[in-house]
Order: structure tokens, then C-alpha cells, then sequence
């Protein structure tokens, strides 16, 4: 067999084969075909798109291309949860241990940031001494004793998909629904979850930016997931504004702090309880998803939830007393507002350009050897829907140069639309898939 040939073929918009797709992914995997061969067959598959049965194809061979994890040293049924990307989505960080406080054993494999879109590694990795560097036992360990454990993609663990997630973030081939859907179902197969619940984003903010596309990637994703014989639900929410308020690592972690001492944003409580009934039922906790809900209600006003995230942070090596005090979390030297430049109602905010101003303040990387900067992003004062006079604050730009915070600025202003008539308010959750 030929990579060109494969490359040829798929070009040409023909069907690979089980044992094509399964020759490209070891091949790069074990080093054999180069970048540049794998590159050209990803942006063929992007124009050509891949069917049903490829896209299955590539999952299995990813999600076989290294260990798997044995997750049966795990006492009752573990559900994984997932994010198919998006702005100040830092549900992880508050869904997590509200979830692991109710009962739910939770062993997440999380990544790093994306394009345009954060990373529950990088958010966690403000907590001083954090670390997602476990060994499976710490891993297996860490969840029978409290709860909750969250590791970073190992070199061993789908190393197919860590590679191509690299290749295909440079190579602007992100965005195509068989590559996201194999991406996270062969991740979420190796780590080995009983059930996973996915949050699949839509709007200008996601990748899949038509509510029909982020439909269909739902789909085939729970399709993959009860075809490996894993209990899967999708739930599709928005992303055409960004998720609460905060842009920004640090930033991030502190709105999900409020958000479990009972004081969260409206949209990203009301996404933590979708998420987080789903993830209950499907544990076996709840019945139904009011049942649900009332027990994340009462693990957030019993204090337990927060207690369980700094007990999380402490096994992970993080400092723990910053979970009671957020104002110790990396900070910027400078904060500027940013002013209306106009009076009526806030009718759109582009939502990918707020993730792309956090990148120049120095939020996230830009090559893969970048060093973020946690204190840096942006927290939003109004939101879409929000009336304001010329002169109110829009958002504050936290920043460490003056320079990016001038650009930054400038390009979050323009991502604003402000009209007379007050826009349509949609439903925030707008789909749930099982
Ligand atoms: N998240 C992933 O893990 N992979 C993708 O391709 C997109 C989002």
C-alpha cells in the first residue's frame, strides 16, 4: 500500500478503505509517513468529507493506536464529559466537581487550547504546583479516593489523534466534522469511560458555526459512541457569544469559583445543569433531570461542590487554599474598559473574535512552543440582548502590554453590534442527542 495512492483516492472523493485508514494512521503514528503526506490527505478529507463508515474507521484506528485505559480498578459507573471547543467555556472546571460531589466518579481526559478556543489543562494550571502529569495508577487512585482526576493526553493514549490534532491545528483542517468527531470519540473511547456526555458548541464562536452542522457532528458522534458500546449523549448549546463572562485562563477559573459559591452567570449555570443531569442519570444517581438538578443544586449551597474541586486541586499537586481565595490567582499589571461608542441594544458579539483578542493579550499559543500568559483575557460587562448608553463599560480588556491591549481593543470593539431593537432571545441549549 502507497500513502499517494491514498491521497489520490481521497482527492479524487472515493471511500478509503478499513485497511487504507488503518495504514495512514499507524504509518504516522509510528513515524513512517511524514507531516506533509498527512497534511495533504487531511485537507483532501476536509474538501471531500469522509462517510459514516470512514469516520468510524478513523475513530477505532485512533482510539487503537496506543493503550487503552483499564479503568475497572474504579469503583461504580464513570462518565466523561467533552466540549467540542469554545470561548470562556470553562465548564470542566465547575461541572466536574459538582458532578464527583453527587457521587459520580469522574476520570477526564482533557486538552490544551485550540485555535481560537481555551484549554481545561492550561485554566487548571493557574492553580500553582497543578499538575494533569498522572501516572494511570495516581489517575485510578486519585478518583477511588476522591472523586475526581483529570489527566492530560498521554504520549500512549490515542497518540494517533495527539498528533494529528497538532498537524491539523497549523494546517487550518480543524474544522470538518468527521476530524472533530474521530479527534473526540477515539480520546474519550481509549480513556474508557462507561458513558459520556458531550457538549457539542454552535455559533460564530464554534467550530461548527451552523446549528445543521453541530446537528449532524451530535449525531455521529453518539452514533460512534453506541456503536463502541458506550452510553452517549450530546448536547447542543450556544456559542455565538462567549460562555459567562470571563475570556482568560485565570480569569476562567475564578468565574467557575463563583459559579460553585452560587453565584454564576445565567447561561453557564443553566449549561452546568444540563451537562451535569445528563451526566447523573447516566451514572445511575437520577431518574429524571429535575431530580438531577435539585442534587447539583444542593451540592452547590452545601458548600460540598467547592470542597470537592479544592480537594481535586490538592491531589493534582495545585494549592488548594486558592480555591477559597481567587484573588491570590495570577493577576495582570494593567485593566482597561472598553467604552460604547454608541447607544441601543447589543444585538451581536462575534464570538471567535473575543477568543482571538484573548490570544494577542498572550492567552493562548502561538506556536506550539508558546508560553502562555494565565492572568491575561477579557471579561465581558454586557452581553448580547444588554441595553447601553454611549460611554458604558462593554467589557475590561486584562492585560500585560500596553500594545496588545491597544490591538486587543480595537478588534473586541468591532466584534460588537449595537442596533435599535432589541435582539430575539434564543434558546441557549438548543438540542439534546441521544
Ligand atoms: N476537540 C477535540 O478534542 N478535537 C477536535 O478536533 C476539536 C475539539
Amino acid at each position: 500500500m502507497r500513502m499517494y495512492d491514498i491521497i489520490m483516492k481521497k482527492r479524487n472523493g472515493e471511500e478509503l478503505t478499513k485497511e487504507e485508514i488503518r495504514f495512514f494512521v499507524e504509518g504516522y503514528t509510528n513515524g513512517e509517513i511524514p507531516d506533509y503526506q498527512v497534511s495533504a490527505l487531511m485537507m483532501a478529507i476536509y474538501f471531500q468529507k469522509m462517510t459514516e463508515k470512514e469516520t468510524y474507521e478513523l475513530t477505532m484506528a485512533m482510539a487503537e493506536s496506543g493503550d487503552r485505559l483499564d479503568l475497572s480498578a474504579i469503583h461504580g459507573i464513570k462518565v466523561d464529559k467533552h466540549s467540542t471547543g469554545g470561548v470562556g467555556d470553562k465548564t470542566s472546571l465547575a461541572l466536574t466537581p459538582m458532578v464527583a460531589a453527587c457521587g459520580i466518579p469522574v476520570a477526564k481526559m482533557s486538552g490544551r487550547g485550540l485555535g481560537h478556543t481555551g484549554g481545561t489543562i492550561d485554566k487548571l494550571e493557574s492553580f500553582p504546583g497543578f499538575t494533569t502529569a498522572l501516572t494511570t495508577e495516581q489517575f485510578i487512585e486519585n478518583v477511588n479516593k476522591i472523586g475526581i482526576a483529570i489527566m492530560g493526553q498521554t504520549a500512549d493514549l490515542a497518540p494517533a489523534d495527539k498528533k494529528l490534532y497538532a498537524l491539523r491545528d497549523v494546517t487550518a483542517t480543524v474544522d470538518n466534522m468527521s476530524l472533530i468527531a474521530s479527534s473526540i470519540m477515539s480520546k474519550k473511547l481509549a480513556a474508557g469511560a462507561d458513558a459520556i456526555v458531550l457538549d457539542v458548541k454552535t455559533g460564530s464562536g464554534a467550530f461548527m458555526k451552523k446549528e445543521e452542522d453541530a446537528r449532524a457532528l451530535a449525531e455521529e458522534m453518539v452514533k460512534i459512541g453506541k456503536n463502541a458500546g458506550r452510553k452517549t449523549i450530546a448536547v447542543i448549546s450556544d456559542m455565538d457569544q462567549p460562555l459567562g463572562f470571563a475570556v482568560g485562563n485565570a480569569l476562567e477559573v475564578k468565574e467557575a469559583i463563583e459559579t460553585l459559591n452560587g453565584k454564576g452567570p445565567e447561561d453557564f449555570v443553566e449549561l452546568c445543569m444540563t451537562l451535569g443531569s445528563r451526566m447523573l442519570i447516566a451514572g445511575g444517581k437520577a431518574n429524571t433531570p429535575e431530580e438531577a438538578e435539585e442534587m447539583l443544586k444542593n451540592v452547590i449551597q452545601d458548600g460540598s461542590a467547592l470542597k470537592k474541586l479544592a480537594e481535586f486541586v490538592e491531589a493534582q499537586g495545585g494549592d488548594e487554599s486558592f480555591v477559597y481565595h481567587p484573588e491570590r490567582l495570577p493577576e495582570t499589571s494593567s485593566r482597561r474598559e472598553l467604552l460604547s461608542d454608541k447607544e441601543g441594544y447589543i444585538s451581536r458579539i462575534v464570538c471567535d473574535e473575543v477568543g482571538i483578542c484573548s490570544l494577542i493579550l498572550g492567552g493562548g499559543r502561538e506556536t506550539k512552543e508558546s508560553k502562555i500568559d494565565l492572568s491575561v483575557g477579557i471579561v465581558l460587562q454586557k452581553k448580547v440582548g444588554d441595553y447601553v448608553k454611549k460611554g458604558d463599560i462593554l467589557a475590561v480588556i486584562h492585560a500585560n502590554n500596553e500594545d496588545k491591549a491597544e490591538e486587543a481593543a480595537c478588534r473586541l470593539l468591532k466584534a460588537y453590534s449595537i442596533t435599535d431593537t432589541k435582539p430575539e432571545k434564543l434558546p441557549f441549549i438548543k438540542a439534546i442527542i441521544q
